[in-house]
């Protein structure tokens, strides 16, 4: 009797399991997907509302018969939800001051009125007042007409999905279908839909981000367990491109000037990324690493890697090892000026260089 009952519940936990390592969309199609826009004659098709504090059906069907758009599905109200408990959608906006975030941040302060503290972007956030569609994204060329690359924050055409814009500014393919790994498997391939569904077009057309994601997203992040970056440490007096599948070329894409690190003679001039963190001067104590070549992994601040698919998550690899734009910034926002990972505006000493002496270590 006892034996048959943990017989079914090795059962039931296996098929949970089963459920929790496949890194695509589950379900039935009804969660997601209405075939006809309409239920008891009524339209089933929904969006949040101008106040988020609830939704609205929405009369016009939305492209690939989806429910709701992007924002629709990965917003929670209030500020605890993670993940949908319906669709389980990873939550990037959440319309409380998040309890926890996912490894992009959350949309929330941008959201409220904070400029600085995030992308502003199409259905969340209005033009940034500071930095204006004219300027663009700092550090890029700009595209004019509205681009993504001068702001975020508009949505060319009407149709969800049809052409970028917010959200797809950056996720520029989604594959919510495609299977994208495990938690340990390397997405770097269209098929897999890229690392985060991000990548390139024109110049880098055919080309995303590589790396390793983590199965919640970084919500319950630790030294081993954690997403991976992959980093190609490329010439620091130009630009880089999204053929190599970096994170930081990804940024870069929009703010080009900012890989223009180091003059011809070798001096910085701007922030390095995707520069291997010597084992030498006050580098080989980063991370803790004491001058052993090894440090413990802080996924507060991550580090980029040349093969991350063969690295061991619990360990930074002092003189291989990459800073890159993410070890800074949150790619969606932060409770920070500038998205950062840590109060770098603090009047407090200890606080505002909390993060830059994890690799600076001696200048605390
Ligand atoms: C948890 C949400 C979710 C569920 C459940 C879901 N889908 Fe989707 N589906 C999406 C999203 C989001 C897209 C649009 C964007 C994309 O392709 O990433 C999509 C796109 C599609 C597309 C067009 C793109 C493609 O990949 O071919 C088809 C067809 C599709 N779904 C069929 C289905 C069917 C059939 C089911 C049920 C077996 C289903 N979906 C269940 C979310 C879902
Ligand atoms: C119908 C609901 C639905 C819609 C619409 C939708 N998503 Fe998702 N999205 C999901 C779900 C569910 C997942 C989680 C799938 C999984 O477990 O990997 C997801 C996952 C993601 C991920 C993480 C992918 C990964 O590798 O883990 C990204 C990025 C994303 N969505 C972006 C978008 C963008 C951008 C749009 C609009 C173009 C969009 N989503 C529209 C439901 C949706
Ligand atoms: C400026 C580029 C950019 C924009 C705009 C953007 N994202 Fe992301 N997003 C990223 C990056 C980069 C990651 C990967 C973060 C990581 O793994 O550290 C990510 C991760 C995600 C994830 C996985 C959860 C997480 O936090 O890692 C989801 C879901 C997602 N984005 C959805 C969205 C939605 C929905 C929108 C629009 C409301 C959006 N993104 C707008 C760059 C962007
Ligand atoms: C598709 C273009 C695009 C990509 C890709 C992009 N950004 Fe941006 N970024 C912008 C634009 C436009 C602005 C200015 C308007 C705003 O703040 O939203 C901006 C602003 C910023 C700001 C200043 C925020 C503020 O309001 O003061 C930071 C920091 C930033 N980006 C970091 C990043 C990082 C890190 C990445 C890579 C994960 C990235 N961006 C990728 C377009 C982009
Ligand atoms: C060592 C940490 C660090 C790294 C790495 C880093 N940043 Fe920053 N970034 C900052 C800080 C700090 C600021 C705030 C302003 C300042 O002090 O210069 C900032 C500001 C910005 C801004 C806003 C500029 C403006 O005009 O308001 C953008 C955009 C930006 N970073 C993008 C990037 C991109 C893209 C990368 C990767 C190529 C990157 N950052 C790498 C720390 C970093
Ligand atoms: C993840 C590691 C990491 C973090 C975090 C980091 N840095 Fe750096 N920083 C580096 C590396 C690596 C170099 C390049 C060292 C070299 O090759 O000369 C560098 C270079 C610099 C330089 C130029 C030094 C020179 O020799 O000219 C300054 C200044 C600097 N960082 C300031 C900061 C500040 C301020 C912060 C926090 C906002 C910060 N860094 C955070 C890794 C980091």
């Amino acid at each position: 009797m006892k034996k048959s009952l943990i017989y079914i519940l090795s059962i039931i936990f296996s098929i949970v399991l089963c459920s929790q390592v496949k890194a695509r969309v589950t379900g039935v199609c009804s969660n997601c997907h209405t075939m006809h826009n309409s239920q008891g004659g009524a339209p089933m098709a929904f969006q949040i509302n101008a106040g988020y504090t609830g939704y609205i059906s929405a009369v016009s069907p939305n492209p690939q018969l989806l429910l709701t758009g992007c924002v629709g599905c990965h917003t929670a109200l209030g500020g605890s939800t993670w993940k949908d408990p319906v669709t389980g959608a990873p939550i990037v906006y959440n319309t409380g001051a998040p309890t926890s975030c996912l490894a992009g941040g959350n949309f929330y302060w941008v959201a409220n009125g904070a400029d600085a503290k995030g992308h502003n972007v199409s259905g969340i956030a209005s033009q940034d007042e500071a930095i204006t569609t004219a300027e663009g994204a700092p550090g890029g060329s700009g595209c004019g007409g509205g681009s993504c690359h001068d702001t975020l924050a508009l949505v060319t055409t009407t149709g969800l999905l049809v052409a970028p814009g917010g959200c797809q500014g950056c996720h520029l393919n989604v594959m919510h279908h495609a299977n994208d790994g495990t938690g340990t498997k390397y997405v770097d391939s269209a098929v897999k839909g890229w690392y985060r569904f991000l990548s390139g077009h024109m110049t880098a057309n055919n080309s995303g981000v590589k790396g390793i994601e983590d199965r919640d997203w970084g919500y319950n992040d630790s030294s081993s367990e954690h997403n991976e970056y992959l980093g190609v440490a490329v010439d620091k007096t130009g630009s880089t491109s999204l053929t190599n599948g970096s994170m930081t070329a990804f940024c870069c894409g929009c703010h080009g000037d900012f890989h223009t690190e180091q003059d011809s003679s070798g001096i910085w001039i701007r922030h390095p990324s995707d520069t291997v963190i010597l084992n030498s001067g006050e580098y080989s104590n980063a991370f803790g690493a004491d001058g052993s070549g090894y440090g413990i992994y802080n996924p507060d601040i991550p580090v980029a890697r040349p093969s991350p698919q063969t690295t061991d998550p619990n360990l930074v690899y002092i003189g291989t090892d990459m800073v890159m734009c993410l070890s800074c910034h949150r790619p969606h926002g932060s409770p920070y000026y500038k998205m950062l990972r840590w109060n770098y505006d603090s009047t407090s000493l200890t606080t505002a260089l909390e993060g830059c002496n994890v690799c600076h270590a001696s200048k605390n």
